[in-house]
């Protein structure tokens, strides 16, 4: 079976069970599924910064199959999240990840004008978190002015989409701004990447970094080097500079080195101590989204470097890593969102099955660009 035949055989799977979640969940919006359950994360907390993925899937699939239900319940879940906007204060640079999945994929693909103007709204709150002497857009909220996060390099398209619907060049300059920001000091020349980097918020000065969501200071969390990865090589598409392209590649390399020694399935720090073992899924597809990014802008002799491991990555994920039963939620398993959160280690994460489903289509030619 050749590569084309196997991921359609996945997608005809990844349907079956989309669809029995479908019918499950009407219009919540899950997150995590806890004894094979989703529960309703748009009831918990309208801004958590996940509550875009579902509709992600459900535009990709709308998309490539053109069935109304895929289109109709994610069109629910963006009206759900205008709540998101009246709560305005729980809001953070998770933006891009909340509405680019939402009202901007739904105005890509219908051209809806009330979906425009959320994404707009969006990209101006993005925007305005923008520290113009630091040149770096803040990642969270509360007394933390100067810190930036590697996950920022997915929210800026937003920015990047905003500059051409109003054909205004400021949100290009400030997602430049920052994405240089993060090259300049938080990837590290060995092509690992710290999750935080905490600035002078008066001068953008490095003050240091943060291990985050990995294990410690000087660590590399496997999801923050997929953050990297799939985020430079977007930022190169919308803007052709070369040192994007170099960074996502840099980024890549080092991890494809680290995930052929675990089967492509990388544990969820590279420098954590061997023992004990936790995986996290989540940073497998989005890294294989990332290399299948930076396949269509490299020249021929280096596309299988990252097109083999894309691929590598999704079969094992299909080999020992999903859950195709259609009684119950969530179809890859083993995502980690935090190395040192002990309660939710290996579990089933709405953003693993994303970024999944988004590669496989990738691989078919079928899927559109949200990001
Ligand atoms: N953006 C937060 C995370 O990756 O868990």
């Amino acid at each position: 079976m050749d590569n084309q035949q196997w991921a359609t055989q996945v997608l005809s799977k990844i349907e079956l069970k989309v669809d029995q979640e479908l019918q499950r969940l009407g219009d919540q919006i899950p997150y995590m599924a806890v004894d094979g359950r989703y529960t309703d994360m748009g009831v918990k907390d309208t801004t958590w910064w996940t509550n875009g993925f579902w509709s992600g899937i459900l535009w990709q699939l709308y998309h490539a199959t053109g069935k109304p239900i895929y289109k109709e319940t994610a069109q629910k879940n963006e009206e759900r999240l205008d709540q998101a906007f009246l709560d305005f204060k729980g809001l953070h640079h998770d933006v891009g990840f909340m509405w680019l999945h939402t009202a901007v994929a739904n105005y890509r693909l219908t051209q809806n004008p009330k979906s425009l103007q959320r994404g707009l709204h969006a990209a101006e709150l993005l925007a305005g978190r923008y520290n113009p002497r630091g040149q770096f857009i803040r990642s969270w909220n509360r007394d933390r002015a100067g810190w930036v996060i590697i996950d920022s390099m997915l929210n800026i398209p937003l920015l990047y989409w905003a500059q051409e619907a109003l054909d205004d060049p400021r949100f290009g300059f400030i997602a430049e701004d920052h994405a240089d920001k993060v090259m300049n000091n938080i990837v590290r020349a060995d092509g690992s990447v710290a999750h935080i980097g905490v600035f002078d918020p008066q001068d953008g000065t490095l003050l240091e970094t943060l291990g985050g969501q990995g294990y410690g200071v000087g660590s590399s969390w496997s999801r923050g080097q997929a953050w990297a990865i799939y985020g430079f090589a977007l930022s190169y598409r919308h803007t052709h500079k070369a040192a994007y392209l170099d960074t996502a590649k840099k980024v890549a390399n080092y991890f494809i080195a680290n995930i052929q020694k675990t089967g492509y399935i990388p544990v969820s720090d590279f420098r954590a101590p061997q023992t004990p073992v936790k995986v996290d899924t989540s940073a497998a597809t989005c890294a294989a989204c990332g290399f299948l990014e930076i396949a269509r802008h490299v020249p021929e002799n280096e596309r299988p470097l990252y097109e083999e491991a894309a691929v590598n990555i999704l079969k094992a994920i299909v080999e020992k890593h999903v859950d195709w039963r259609t009684e119950t939620d969530g179809i890859v398993l083993d995502a980690t969102p935090a190395y040192h959160e002990e309660e939710t280690v290996q579990t089933p994460i709405i953003y693993s099955d994303y970024y999944f489903i988004e590669a496989i289509l990738r691989l078919l030619n079928q899927n559109f660009l949200i990001w």
